[in-house]
């Protein structure tokens, strides 16, 4: 298992203005499906761009396990897939790290497949729930073999000679949810449904399709997608390029408002809708993003964010906004606290079963920081201070938990005093390059140094 060494703490100081043009790492729920995917299908797959975090290492190596072949040539990773329905049972446990995302959709992937399949992951995502994936796979006719009670990992799964396709309301906001039921309807005869109250980030379904599977979505009066996919189909390699992660991009762009006289423009953003709630709010708060030659590139939006330093107000953040930004409350709570006013963020009971109870660390981070917030089960609130005085001083404990350990830096950069966090080694999982982009920006980040 990951991350057994020894915690690394990080302080971030309040810096100068931060300037200069950055690339962001490839976007990871793209970067999982890319490797998934293209180790699920028949013939080559060449993607550009994928994001070589650990987790996204961790779904390669998974494939690998099942039968794919990967290589890396130059920039270029090479896949040659097994064909859909091929996957070979792996020969050890799939050890997952700290990665939701990764082991969530790959029990879909493999759990309509008549062979065992034992999963494995860290501190933080053996705490995760898995019964929202395990449910509807029981359904289908996946038997859990073992799991730690409460459907948690370690845990181990079997699927049978031949799966049962269900129609699946998915009960709560997750694209990780609806994912592994569609990966599992691929290996099932017949149709498997979902059907989606609220939308997420549609990757999969628009991943899928360019894949060549059998995949159709409808959207009713009432707004409910419904999403069929026919299994069996064969599946094709393709030529991905994955852009710019926004949930990463977040940090430098949060950090660019707060740090006053900054001026950064964030290069090759995707600007997929169920991903952009974070820019939208940030707007409504008077932030100076603009959003520069927006185009179209391998099917997905992508842009270009030049970010100048703001005066920002708070604002409520409707709950339907959360799951286009679901990623990135910890950051918009960074910029709320240096905002005039109150920043109200609801709809966050998803918060709570993240990497870590992403609410609670929140919470616990602003206040051992100086800024004013209040925390109930499914929302928070946020008393900013324009200007940072009196912010800082704290210590900031992460709990495994990467986005907490960047928030929490890029509040440092501009609050009074610095900010420290536990352990920053977690930010490898999702954005090895965190550290030298930000020093390359200007921030004044120690215990960065070796990241570079
Ligand atoms: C993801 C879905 C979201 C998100 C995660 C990536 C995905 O999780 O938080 O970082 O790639 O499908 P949920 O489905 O649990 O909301």
């Amino acid at each position: 298992m990951s991350h057994d060494a020894l915690p690394q703490p990080a302080t971030a100081r309040r810096s100068e203005s931060l300037s200069g043009t950055a690339r962001v790492p490839g976007d990871k729920s793209i970067s999982h499906r890319s490797f998934m995917f293209g180790g699920l299908a028949s013939g080559e797959t060449r993607i550009t761009g994928l994001l070589e975090g650990e987790d996204v290492m961790r779904t390669g190596a998974a494939m690998r396990a099942m039968g794919a072949h990967m290589e890396k040539r130059g920039d270029e990773w090479i896949i040659r897939g097994t064909g859909n329905g091929a996957l070979l049972q792996p020969e050890a446990e799939l050890d997952f790290g700290n990665a939701g995302t990764g082991s969530r959709l790959t029990m879909g992937l493999v759990g309509t497949y008549d062979m065992e399949v034992t999963f494995i992951g860290d501190a933080s995502l053996s705490k995760r729930p898995m019964a929202r994936v395990l449910e509807p796979l029981r359904q289908m006719g996946t038997q859990v073999l073992r799991a730690t009670p409460g459907d948690r990992m370690p845990l181990t799964l079997r699927g049978p000679r031949q799966a049962t396709p269900i129609s699946y309301r998915v009960p709560m906001a997750s694209a990780q949810v609806k994912s592994a039921v569609l990966l599992a309807g691929l290996n099932t005869p017949g149709v498997t449904t979902v059907i989606e109250p609220v939308m997420t980030r549609d990757h999969t379904e628009k991943m899928l399709k360019g894949f060549g599977a059998n995949i159709q979505v409808e959207t009713d009066e009432q707004g409910v997608r419904h999403i069929f996919i026919e299994g069996h189909g064969n599946l094709t390699g393709q030529v991905i390029a994955v852009p710019g992660d926004p949930s990463s991009a977040a940090f430098p762009l949060v950090a660019a408002l707060i740090v006053p006289g900054s001026d950064v423009t964030i290069e090759n953003v995707l600007m997929n809708p169920t991903r952009t709630g974070l820019i939208t709010t940030l707007l409504e708060m008077g932030a100076r993003i603009d959003i520069v030659n927006p185009r179209n590139a391998g099917g997905e939006d992508v842009a270009d964010l030049r970010v100048r330093s703001s005066d920002l107000k708070g604002v409520s953040v409707p709950a339907e906004r959360a799951p286009s930004m679901i990623d990135e409350y910890p950051v918009l709570a960074v910029a709320a606290s240096f905002a005039e006013g109150e920043t109200f963020m609801h709809g966050l009971e998803e918060l709570r079963v993240k990497e870590s109870d992403r609410l609670a660390a929140v919470a616990n981070g602003l206040k051992a920081n100086g800024v004013d917030c209040t925390e109930t089960e499914t929302a928070l609130s946020v008393r900013g201070i324009p200007g940072g005085k009196g912010i800082g001083g704290g210590a900031v404990e992460t709990h495994l938990d990467h986005r907490i350990a960047m928030s929490f830096l890029i509040m440092g950069l501009a609050s009074e005093k610095p900010v420290t966090v536990d352990d920053k080694t977690m930010i490898a999982t999702s954005f090895p390059e965190f550290m030298g982009l930000m020093a390359d920006l200007g921030a004044l980040i120690s215990g960065g140094d070796e990241n570079r």
